[in-house]
């Protein structure tokens, strides 16, 4: 089966081709194609994503990266069996041009349309890296809008065991970092100015570090950033550094936490992390620090593939369509491209 993945549902325009028989034993050789045009320097200019300006930009280059893949793998577009589209969650407007685009071009071509829980994608991306992961595993999805810790038996097999009852923690990197003074997207920003400073200058709260579940909450932690700015940021030329790398520091402490006690709880010995936060470094030599001790093991995306790209989707409406083959129903799909733009990865999986 050949999918052609449309991912829109932000700021990335991604488009990539999924090959399952050529993925069959390792899922990373399926991956025949990609492409992906980033707005970052579009919206950097407003401090953060514009919507109706990510949805005019989607417009502009979800065909002609269409075009693009295809004519990378040598493909007309009669080779393709299916295409997907993130449905949701994310911005309408954006969602709206892959579901559009991505409907109009299944229904032109007599395929299947198969409507994507972006988190899916994700939650899936690991499986694409060269050391895949093998089901069961706990999945530590971190990205600018969701913190959850799932239980993945397989593919739509989700049980949520504990998630942000705020803000996401890559929207605690995003605010604190332009709190800091840093451009938009935060986090890879902070990070990277945390990289010079130091761990024990200042301590930050670590949010519901000790609630003895396994519920996130980073809220509070802008506020104790933001007085910590105002009183700290200009006394040397260290402190900026210092208090990226306390932000850093406790936000990993809380995932690194909270990601060890869910194995502990369900007894499962991998740990799968996705979302745009999993590209983070501090976080991933943690994790692995941590896990090692309890003889657990961790998975990541690779780096390219840790933020929004057309490759998880094209993998996941792959997976979705050899589970559920080509019942339009089940697959989400009747080519009404009906978006979701608040959508929970749970009832997704039970649709
Ligand atoms: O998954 P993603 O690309 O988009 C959403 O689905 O939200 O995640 C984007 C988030 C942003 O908050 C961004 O600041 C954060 O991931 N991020 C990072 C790093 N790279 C991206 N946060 C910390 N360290 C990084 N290296
Ligand atoms: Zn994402």
């Amino acid at each position: 089966m050949l999918v052609l993945g449309i991912e829109t549902s932000c700021d990335e325009t991604g488009i990539a081709l999924y090959d399952s028989e050529r993925g069959r034993d390792r899922p990373v050789e399926g991956l025949i194609a990609q492409a992906l045009h980033s707005q970052v320097a579009m919206h950097e200019h407003y401090g953060g994503v514009v919507p109706e300006l990510a949805s005019r930009d989607h417009i502009r280059h979800v065909v002609p990266l269409t075009r693009h893949v295809l004519d990378q793998a040598r493909l007309k577009p009669q080779a393709l069996d299916a295409i997907a589209f993130t449905r949701g969650p994310g911005l309408a407007g954006a969602l709206l041009v892959g579901a559009a685009a991505g409907s109009a071009m299944a229904l032109a071509l007599g395929i299947p349309a198969i409507g994507v829980h972006h988190l899916e994608g994700h939650l899936l991306s690991p499986l694409l890296s060269a050391r895949p992961p093998a089901f069961p595993f706990v999945a530590l999805l971190v990205s600018g809008g969701h913190t959850q810790l799932m239980h993945v038996e397989g593919v739509g097999r989700y049980r949520l065991l504990g998630e942000s009852i705020d803000d996401a923690a890559g929207e605690a990197f995003d605010k604190s970092a332009k709190l800091l003074g840093l451009g938009y997207p935060g986090g890879p920003a902070l990070a990277a100015l945390a990289q010079s400073g130091s761990g024990a200058r200042f301590k930050l709260p670590r949010p519901m570090l000790d609630s003895g579940d396994l519920t996130f909450s980073f809220s509070g932690l802008k506020t104790a950033v933001l007085k910590l700015v105002r009183q700290e940021a200009d006394r040397d030329s260290h402190a900026r550094a210092d208090i990226a790398r306390a932000v850093e520091e406790a936000i990993v402490d809380v995932l690194v936490a909270k990601s060890i006690s869910a194995l502990k709880r369900t007894g499962l010995e991998r740990l799968v992390v996705a979302g745009g936060v999993s590209a983070n470094l501090r976080l991933r030599e943690r994790l692995d620090a941590a896990a090692a001790q309890r003889g657990a093991n961790v998975f990541y995306p690779e780096q390219s593939l840790c933020t929004d790209n057309g490759a998880m989707i094209a993998y996941a409406g792959a997976c979705r369509l050899a589970l559920q083959g080509n019942d339009a129903h089940a697959t989400g799909n009747s080519y009404g491209f009906a978006i979701r733009p608040r959508w929970n990865l749970v009832d997704a999986a039970a649709d």
